[in-house]
């Protein structure tokens, strides 16, 4: 069943407010639900209230306290609809239902994860515990009351402030908590349990004081310290930046182990996967400590954009996940190194979303249609929209684009917006038509950007031709011309910027151009020498350029350019075609040929001490395996890529292995431990020299040393990657392995690195250790966090392992697939679509991936989530 943006309209009842009362049981928990409601004004006065339900009992029905006759409603497996309804006074529902957490296993709704009761309501959750207008434009004050044994449970959670709490016989106690701010039902939470608790207090810029805790395992308070320490810092950040306050008294955090996703926003009590909440030292890594900071930012900022202006509908998803994946961004860039952030960004957008917008899942920021909206929880939608977001802030400019946002705080407040209430903000403080710019909402595909340029030395002018396309997306064949914001620099041949004196052909802001037709040209008038133009600074426009410029050229950005990220780019840009031609020799059997000024180029900047470390980490850190597949985009031999890019890597680490050894030394860091960026940047440079250093030598004996010193899991973790990635069969690669799963084993958050390092080992081995890891003891199919870090690893980021040539890989991974969507239909979607690109790979693997999904899609009792990736996979 397909749902339309177009068929909006509101519900016919308002809902005034909602009582809940939860008597919690592991396999019997009772719900009542006191509903207040009344009919709209101008709503059709015989219309009757239907309710979203799903796996739901219904043990009692009444009318303003009454018994309901059976023949003023009717149930069905998803609905309750009742009947004969009061025209305008307000009437209350009560309806009793009996859930089962223990039974739980799609984790969405009320589950139990290691004898913990959480929620997860996002997006349809909240009509597995009770029958509701499950929808986001329903917003209603809650009072919750919190029924349970206590010796098993003496925290009993939900959102808002607390209210009250007392015995209630029978070794039982209840807890009652309200929360005064108007919500959809996807904000919802309930916590109850036995759980470690770390506490601290925020006090806001008016002064107010607000109690924060952090709940956690009995045990790992300590591991909750740097959450806490980020949690304080996305507060402060919040409010000098956005001039956002929190609004409630106290504001909790719960970590659960088993979470289908990284944390949810709900009012007052967010539910964190655990993972992006422990931490210290011994079991942390760089790329952990990042990850707490940046998701318990996103889910604290939520808080207003999000909660406090929510959507009017789900085709809205991105008004609050761009938006605030936008401030979560802008967050870390202020916390740690903004150009670094930044690369890091734009290489996940690439990979991800690009990836995505080039294949049979292709929609826009803002659907227009969806069967299943857990679905659309996508890197477009995240992003992407994050992108649209930043866009409109290059375009405004930061002045106007604070006021913008700070209208749109004090015209949405409390209500359930839409992407238009957002744009036309921005609209009204600056008087600009953000008509064309609004196609980026709706109109899928990367947009591709041509070109070209030419000097004339005699008129003193430089002229740059653009031209741009979107290729067809599912549902979309044709497209039209984009507002894309450029961000631009003109370098002379000494690498300093050049001025001119009139730039014509278009809209330009002072370091902007912007293109806004199929073809354009701008033209740099004063401008004496043949300059070298740097494009789409700071990744301004989320697109694709077709550029060749000379490895000259781009050398002079890679080394000049004051744009960090800019440097990044030309490196990369210098970088692909050496690669996709590497691989075309590979996979024809002619000779891979390395590329001088690459090499230099990148050893130049490695070793460039000027440079921050994190830096020349990311500049040595060349495109990925499936970075070339995709820009080579079709008849992809993932054996001869992988060949390919292993030559080039051991060409770069032959000539430079004096400079990894001088970066291996200079690197190391004697002092205690820190996750600050500074420290993290160097262990990053440090191990990206690691990892060269074995390739130039061809032996594990540096890395098993590393190893044995690692006195941190970012150095243990990477050792260990370097040890297994190049030396899988080595006895030094056995030995780190089963001195790992020993020192960790008691750590599932630990394993699943142990679990990922191994499922990424490249070769025909790959899929015969899969099967031997699931076997084994640390593994557990029911939790998503282990699921992912094996079978996820393998399926996304192992090509030459999944993409075996026998077609092995895909047929295991539809078993799994097939196995995981009886139990959790939202964690066997997303492994799915590991096999979106199926297309793009060379015809005999290709015939085998198909059989896959074929397969896939003719199982019987397929969920509608697996049912509607597979069916777009295919179709597509
Ligand atoms: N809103 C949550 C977050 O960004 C994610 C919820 C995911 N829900 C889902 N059904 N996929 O931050
Ligand atoms: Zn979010």
């Amino acid at each position: 069943q397909v749902i339309n943006l177009a068929d909006y309209r509101p519900t016919d009842f308002v809902l005034e407010r909602v009582d809940l009362t939860f008597e919690l049981d592991p396999t019997e928990t009772k719900v009542e639900a006191r509903l207040i409601f009344h009919r709209r004004e101008d709503a059709d006065p015989a219309a009757p209230l239907v309710l979203a339900g799903e796996d739901l009992v219904l043990v009692s029905l009444l009318f303003d306290q009454m018994e309901m006759e059976p023949g003023r409603y009717h149930v069905s497996p998803d609905s309750l609809t009742i009947n004969d309804l009061p025209k305008s006074e307000p009437f209350e529902i009560t309806i009793t239902t009996m859930i089962n957490p223990e039974a739980n296993t799609q984790l969405m709704g009320l589950y139990r994860s290691n004898g913990v009761y959480c929620t997860q309501c996002e997006a349809e959750g909240f009509r597995r515990i009770t029958y509701f207008p499950d929808r986001p434009d329903v917003l209603s004050v809650y009072t919750v009351n919190i029924i349970a044994d206590k010796a098993a449970n003496p925290l009993l959670l939900s959102n808002g402030n607390f209210l009250g709490g007392a015995g209630y016989g029978e070794g039982k106690h209840f807890a009652a908590w309200f929360d005064p701010h108007p919500k959809p039902s996807y904000l919802f939470a309930l916590v109850a349990g036995d759980l470690g608790v770390v506490e601290d207090t925020f006090t806001t810029l008016s002064g107010r004081e607000v109690a924060l805790k952090i709940y956690v395992e009995h045990g790992k308070e300590p591991n909750a310290a740097y959450a806490m320490d980020a949690l304080k810092r996305s507060m402060k950040w919040d409010e000098e930046v956005f001039g956002r306050e929190y609004d409630l008294d106290i504001f909790m955090i719960v970590a659960v182990s088993d979470f289908n996703f990284g944390a949810m926003e709900n009012k007052g009590l967010n539910i964190f996967n655990d993972k992006y909440i422990l931490a210290d030292p011994e079991t942390a890594t760089d790329q952990d400590y990042a990850n707490i900071e940046a998701i318990v930012a996103h889910e604290y900022f939520h808080n207003w954009t999000g909660n406090r202006i929510t959507c009017r509908d789900w085709f809205q998803l991105c008004l609050k996940e761009g938006l605030t994946v936008y401030r979560d961004h802008e967050f870390s860039a202020d916390q740690r190194s903004r150009a670094v952030k930044r690369i890091a960004e734009v290489r996940h957008l690439r990979s991800e979303q690009f990836a995505e917008d080039a294949g049979p899942l292709a929609h826009p920021v803002r659907p227009a249609a969806y069967k299943e909206i857990n679905n659309f929880y996508t890197t477009t939608v995240y992003e992407k929209g994050s992108e649209v977001t930043r866009m409109i802030a290059t375009i405004l400019g930061a002045d106007l684009f604070k006021k913008g946002l700070d209208l749109y705080f004090e015209r949405h407040d409390g209500q359930a917006a839409t992407v238009e209430d957002f744009v036309q903000c921005f609209a009204d403080v600056s008087g600009r038509d953000f008509t064309q710019f609004s196609l980026w909402y709706n109109q899928s595909g990367t947009p591709q950007i041509s070109v070209e340029t030419a000097f004339d030395a005699a008129a003193k002018t430089f002229t740059v031709n653009l031209g741009q396309s979107i290729p067809p997306t599912p549902g979309q064949p044709v497209k039209q011309p984009m507002h894309i914001p450029l961000k631009f620099a003109l370098l002379g041949a000494d690498g300093a910027g050049l001025a001119p004196t009139t730039i014509t052909g278009g809209d330009v802001s002072e370091d902007v151009l912007h293109l806004t037709l199929q073809n354009q040209s701008f033209t740099f008038s004063g401008i004496a020498e043949q300059p070298v133009l740097s494009l789409n600074r700071g990744f301004s426009a989320p697109v694709t350029l077709h550029f060749s410029q000379s490895p000259e050229a781009l050398s002079l950005i890679a080394r000049h350019e004051n744009d960090l990220f800019s440097r990044w780019q030309a490196l990369t840009d210098m970088a692909l075609p050496v690669l996709t031609a590497a691989a075309k020799a590979a996979g024809n059997g002619s000779e891979i040929v390395p590329d001088a000024v690459l090499k230099q180029t990148l050893l130049t900047v490695a070793a460039d001490d000027s440079l921050e470390p994190a830096f020349r980490a990311q500049a040595l850190t060349i495109p990925s395996e499936m970075d070339i597949a995709r820009a080579i985009g079709s008849d992809i031999d993932p054996d001869a890529v992988h060949r390919a890019r292993q030559t080039i890597l051991g060409d770069i680490a032959l000539t430079g292995a004096d400079t990894f050894a001088t970066i291996y030394q200079s690197m190391q860091d004697k002092g205690a431990f820190s996750p600050d960026a500074a420290s993290a940047g160097k262990r990053a440079l440090k191990n990206a020299a690691l990892s060269y250093l074995a390739h130039a030598s061809k032996s594990p004996t540096a890395a098993a040393q590393a190893f044995a010193d690692a006195d941190n899991m970012t150095d243990l973790s990477q050792a260990l990657s370097v040890l297994a990635q190049h030396f899988p069969d080595a006895e030094e690669t056995q030995a780190a392995l089963s001195s790992f799963e020993s020192r960790f084993n008691g750590n599932p958050l630990v394993m699943d690195k142990w679990f990922s390092i191994q499922a990424g080992i490249p070769g025909e081995k790959a899929l015969a250790r899969i099967t031997a890891l699931m076997a084994g003891p640390h593994f557990n199919a029911g939790n998503p966090n282990r699921v992912r870090a094996l079978i996820g690893s393998f399926a996304f980021s192992n090509p030459t392992g999944f993409h075996r040539p026998d077609g092995e890989g895909y047929r295991f991974l539809a078993g799994e697939i097939l196995f995981h969507d009886k139990r959790n239909p939202q964690l066997a979607a997303r492994l799915l679509t590991s096999m979106r690109s199926w297309r793009m790979l060379e015809k005999n693997r290709a015939a085998h991936a198909k059989a896959a999904l074929e397969t896939i899609s003719t199982a019987d009792g397929l969920s509608n989530d697996v049912r509607d990736i597979v069916d777009r996979i295919l179709e597509g």
